[in-house]
């Protein structure tokens, strides 16, 4: 199983961690939301709010799961409001 783990840049703690199975190519950012976990966005991920952001900068809605794993080697993803 694969799967991401989300951290809390607040908290310091992980707060979920989410299988991918069968989610590789769907959109980070909706992903991430669909899991519910609380991701903000207000250009409906249009790349321009940046409200999305997470590990201080990379836009989730830039992504797919599958290139944030391969850019990242599957860091935990940090939320810094989390
Ligand atoms: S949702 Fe606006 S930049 Fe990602």
């Amino acid at each position: 199983m694969s799967s991401l783990i989300i951290k809390g840049g607040a908290s310091g703690k992980i707060v979920a961690t989410v299988d991918i199975s069968g989610h590789e190519d769907d959109n980070l950012m909706e992903f991430l939301r669909s899991q519910g976990i609380p991701l903000a966005s207000s250009c409906l991920g249009m790349g321009v709010c940046e409200k999305c952001v997470i590990n201080n900068d990379l836009l989730s809605c830039m992504y797919t799961v599958a290139q944030y794993i391969e850019k990242t080697s599957n860091q935990p993803i940090e939320i810094s409001y989390i």
